[in-house]
């Protein structure tokens, strides 16, 4: 349906934004970009935290590159919740701040944004939430559909869709046809707080309805392991146990913790970085086919997947897990605080900034294969990679000095900064001597592809609008991936666990994760 909102709602707004920021920063063109083949339907996209960092760092700047993506509908808008007082001007001015050189489309649809000041235990904000959702529907057209984005700390969550569903925002308005929650990890800190907040959700919302968003689902790259392993008849059936000698997976961050020391004292990186991301990796480079690319089909096989890994014993986390925590150092020629020096962190604290692991798969394509991870901060390079290694051939007919720099194949799925994948084989070095060494056959998507690559909140909030849960984690998906992390959690709380292991900032971790995987007659890959 097309109407003319735009004018409707920049007099409800009282004011436009134009006026609130000062038109001289729009640009008359919208920036090129190129659109996707999703388009969202008539939707109110509701924030709350709408004056937080993650509104203004991520969520917004994406909701102007679907803006230039053509990607949303006429009937689109935004209201901002949060308790930091604020009027619709002062929300408007804060979208348009957010984006640089915003064009004059983007100044158009920000005109229509409205904000609620309120607390989220306080049911008041909730009921004047749905008289203004009501309101914009019949103003705006976005016919009853909404979507709740929860910028919120985590612990907020179960109290919003509480109140959401008291005043009977957990379904659509009149004409519409959903309502949907968008949410943000951490999903509980262990298992049983996981499960607890999948009940009080389930509470109030059906399964069908939660979107849980992992960013990393929406990189390109990572999407890219499903269409590289299931659209080529190459790969697959090298990918298993009879050809694969064992697997790495890399997540390397040169930052530290930045801001967020408070925040990350009650993480640490296996339940920032390997519980989410790492899983749902290995989840679609591990997975079984599944029988059709789609929402049910993809989490079914992951879950699948997940159920595989080997449960850790308690008593055997020492040998198969180290815990690292970076210390001072030099990264880039600067010289760099501890982890215990930073803002809100403990000088005594024993968090770990660096997890190396090694983890099995019990099922009949990877027995007996080892995955080992390794993640952590103010490492040398930022670099997140998935590393199959291959089995050597079985006899090597060329003489040991011809062949001293050939190294087993592999196939590395780079996932950031670089973006591609690489085939690392032996070939013969021109000459007269039959002398083999290892070459690379690279594939990158910059190359390959013109455009820029979108964010992955993009598409995650357009899929989120249109519907489309294949990018986001299912209920029972957190739930395992909580079950595989909890007896290193609980290891870890014991006094006589193995102690943190420091590392210099710049390094490539501690020496104790060297060891874990030396004494497997392997070696983490040089980056
Ligand atoms: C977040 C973690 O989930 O992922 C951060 O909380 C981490 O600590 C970030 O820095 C890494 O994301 P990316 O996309 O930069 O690899």
């Amino acid at each position: 349906m097309e109407t003319s909102i735009d004018t409707d709602m920049a007099s409800a707004a009282g004011s436009s934004a134009a006026s609130a920021a000062g038109s001289s920063a729009a640009s008359p063109n919208k920036q090129s970009r190129e659109s996707f083949d999703k388009h969202a339907p008539p939707v109110t996209l509701i924030i709350f935290g709408a004056s937080g960092d993650l509104t203004a760092r991520k969520i917004l700047p994406s909701i102007n590159s679907l803006v230039e993506r053509s990607a949303l509908s006429d009937e689109f808008t935004v209201v901002g919740v949060a308790r930091t007082p604020m009027d619709d001007i002062g929300f408007q001015k804060l979208a348009l701040e957010c984006v640089p050189n915003y064009s004059s489309e983007w100044e158009k649809v920000v005109s229509r944004f409205r904000y609620i000041t309120g607390e989220y235990d306080d049911l008041s904000t909730f009921s004047n939430l749905k008289t203004l959702l009501d309101e914009i529907d019949t103003t705006c057209g976005t016919q009853g559909n909404r979507l709740f984005y929860l910028a919120t700390l985590p612990s907020m969550f179960a109290e919003v869709a509480d109140q959401l569903a008291r005043v009977n925002l957990n379904k659509p308005g009149t004409g519409g046809t959903f309502s949907r929650l968008v949410i943000e990890k951490p999903f509980g800190r262990d298992l049983q707080s996981a499960l607890a907040l999948n009940k009080e959700l389930h509470s109030c919302f059906q399964e069908s309805q939660i979107y849980r968003i992992d960013h990393y689902l929406g990189k390109e790259t990572v999407q890219n392991v499903l269409a590289l392993r299931f659209s080529n008849a190459i790969f697959e059936p090298v990918w298993n146990r009879s050809y694969v000698d064992h697997i790495q997976v890399t997540v390397a961050e040169s930052i530290g913790v930045e801001h967020r020391g408070g925040f990350y004292e009650t993480a640490g990186a296996l339940r920032d970085i390997v519980q989410n991301h790492v899983m749902q990796v290995l989840g679609l480079v591990l997975m079984e086919p599944p029988a059709q690319v789609d929402g049910q089909s993809i989490r079914d096989e992951k879950v699948k997947l997940l159920h595989s890994v080997e449960i850790m014993e308690p008593d055997r986390v020492d040998s198969l897990v180290v815990r690292g925590q970076y210390d001072r150092g030099w990264l880039q020629g600067n010289q760099v605080a501890s982890y215990r020096e930073e803002d809100g962190v403990d000088p005594n604290s024993n968090t770990e900034t660096y997890v190396a692991m090694k983890m099995m798969v019990d099922n009949w394509r990877w027995a007996g294969v080892p995955i080992y991870i390794r993640t952590g901060k103010r490492l040398h390079n930022r670099v997140t990679e998935v590393a199959l290694q291959f089995k050597r051939v079985p006899h090597l007919a060329f003489a040991d000095r011809l062949s001293r720099e050939l190294t087993p194949n592999y196939i590395v799925l780079k996932i950031q900064p670089e973006e591609g994948i690489s085939v690392r084989f032996g070939a013969k070095v021109p000459g007269q001597a039959f002398k083999v060494k290892t070459v690379s056959m690279d594939f990158s998507y910059g190359d390959a592809f013109s455009g820029e690559t979108p964010d992955a909140y993009e598409r995650l909030i357009l899929d989120a609008m249109v519907g489309d849960p294949t990018l986001f984690i299912r209920a029972d998906e957190v739930a395992q991936s909580w079950s595989i992390v909890d007896p290193i959690l609980e290891n870890w709380a014991d006094e006589y666990s193995a102690p943190v292991a420091l590392y210099p900032a710049g390094s490539w971790g501690p020496t104790e994760a060297d060891l874990l995987i030396e004494r497997d007659q392997r070696r983490w890959l040089v980056l």
